[in-house]
């Protein structure tokens, strides 16, 4: 007897490395370490899914399910729905303190983000609020959001500290997103982002900016890495808040202390180059990219860097869409994320994530799905075990009220999710 079998679904999307290289011929087997060529699915009719110990046994038509697979302790007729990969969400900010609502009446009024930030609202107005908070007040006003996040289908979603800007504040968030980590089912990815913005005890120093980046590439990394606080760390470069010269700084410290490297780059300008820099030291993923260039394009296609996609931000700050489609035909590979934060983009779910995808960027529907899993997975380095339907990968599992994911973009704002399995448990 297995544990879990999913049966009879409408279609199953396995994201399955053979079938998707089949599907995708040549464009898969150029793209190997990053998983598909990002319009192929894998996708099965009359399918199911069979689980024991927490991950696959196997994905597949009926025709296929071997008899020993046909009794579970949880069996689940999926006549008439969908069975997809949990969403995995590459970047988020949803530990923070208080909310930027007013802000938003202000946005929404015609005051730019960058202007309000000068005003005293934008990331210091909550890095205010988060250092006011205990530890427990900050995984309170976390939790439900992760519900939200569960709900709508995230299984996995990497969070960012930043909100904090001095040690003890910052390792107070990511020692948060541990605890949260432990005692909810959405599997956490903890990174350091001490370079978010320059905090407000340093402003109005001469050198102030670099001088607080050599803080955050020293001492406060070092501690954040000797306590096993992140995974990866992460820079805000832009004109008024990083410049490359601290960017490259903090991540040349982070990559010799074996973190994985990330890069906020060319979201409210191009000036700083971003994408170039992204390329130039092969973080593993940079993100925003709406005023990217075409050259930072064609480096980061060379050098392997994927893009981190946030349309929730695009669409909240009135930017211009993140050329998608130059960077599927140049071969970067493209993930998506919700960007969830107080300010530029309150987004939870990967599945608005989704829509907002294929129609402000014109990613296809199966773009946006391996965007949204396989490839999310693979930028937080956790391809190996998450983002799809395999043999040996973790079941992490979504049943939709509707017989295909297509319906996921397509009813934007819809929560189609009907169940959740993390790991093979059921819990939502
Ligand atoms: O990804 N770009 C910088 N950081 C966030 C905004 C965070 C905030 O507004 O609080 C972003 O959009
Ligand atoms: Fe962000």
């Amino acid at each position: 007897m297995i544990d879990l079998l999913i049966h009879d679904a409408a279609e199953v999307v396995t994201l399955s490395a053979a079938a998707v290289a089949e599907e995708a011929g040549a464009a898969a087997s150029a793209l190997p370490r990053r998983g598909p060529g990002q319009g192929a699915l894998g996708r099965v009719r009359q399918g199911f899914v069979a689980v024991r110990g927490g991950r696959i046994l196997g994905a597949g038509p009926m025709r296929s399910l071997p008899r020993e697979w046909r009794r579970a302790r949880e069996e689940v007729d999926a006549r008439g729905r969908a069975v997809l990969p949990g969403f995995v969400d590459p970047h988020t900010h949803v530990v923070y303190a208080g909310d930027r609502m007013e802000e938003y009446v202000l946005r929404v009024g015609g005051a730019s983000y960058e202007e309000l930030a000068r005003r005293g609202g934008g990331i210091l107005a909550t890095v205010e609020a988060t250092r006011r908070a205990s530890a427990d007040e900050l995984a309170e006003a976390a939790r439900p959001r992760l519900g939200r996040m569960l709900a709508a289908g995230t299984t996995t979603a990497e969070v960012k500290s930043g909100y904090g800007l001095r040690l003890e504040d910052e390792r107070k968030i990511l020692e948060t997103v541990r605890r949260l980590g432990r005692e909810q089912p959405v599997e956490l990815v903890p990174t350091f982002l001490g370079a978010h913005e320059l905090p407000p005890e340093w402003r109005g120093r001469p050198g102030g900016e670099e001088a607080y980046a050599a803080e955050v590439a020293g001492p406060m990394l070092e501690a954040v890495v000797r306590e096993g606080l992140a995974r990866s760390v992460d820079v805000f470069l832009e004109r008024g808040v990083f410049g490359r010269a601290s960017a490259r700084r903090v991540l040349e410290a982070g990559r010799a202390a074996g973190l994985l490297l990330r890069l906020h780059a060319d979201q409210l300008s191009g000036e700083m180059g971003g994408a170039e820099l992204a390329a130039e030291l092969r973080v593993r993923a940079a993100d925003h990219l709406e005023h990217a260039s075409r050259a930072g394009l064609e480096a980061m296609a060379a050098a392997g860097v994927a893009a981190v996609l946030l349309p929730g931000a695009t669409l909240l700050l009135g930017s211009p869409p993140a050329p998608a489609r130059a960077m599927v035909e140049l071969g970067v590979p493209v993930a998506l994320g919700t960007d969830s934060n107080p300010g530029s983009s309150p987004l939870e779910s990967q599945a608005v994530a989704m829509g907002l995808a294929c129609a402000l960027l014109r990613l296809t529907p199966a773009e946006a799905l391996v965007a949204a899993t396989l490839n999310a997975a693979w930028v937080l380095g956790l391809e190996g075990r998450l983002g799809s339907l395999e043999p040996g990968k973790q079941a992490d599992l979504l049943l939709l009220e509707e017989p295909t994911y297509l319906a996921v973009p397509y009813r934007l704002g819809s929560n189609l999710v009907r169940a959740v399995w993390k790991a093979g448990r059921r819990v939502a």
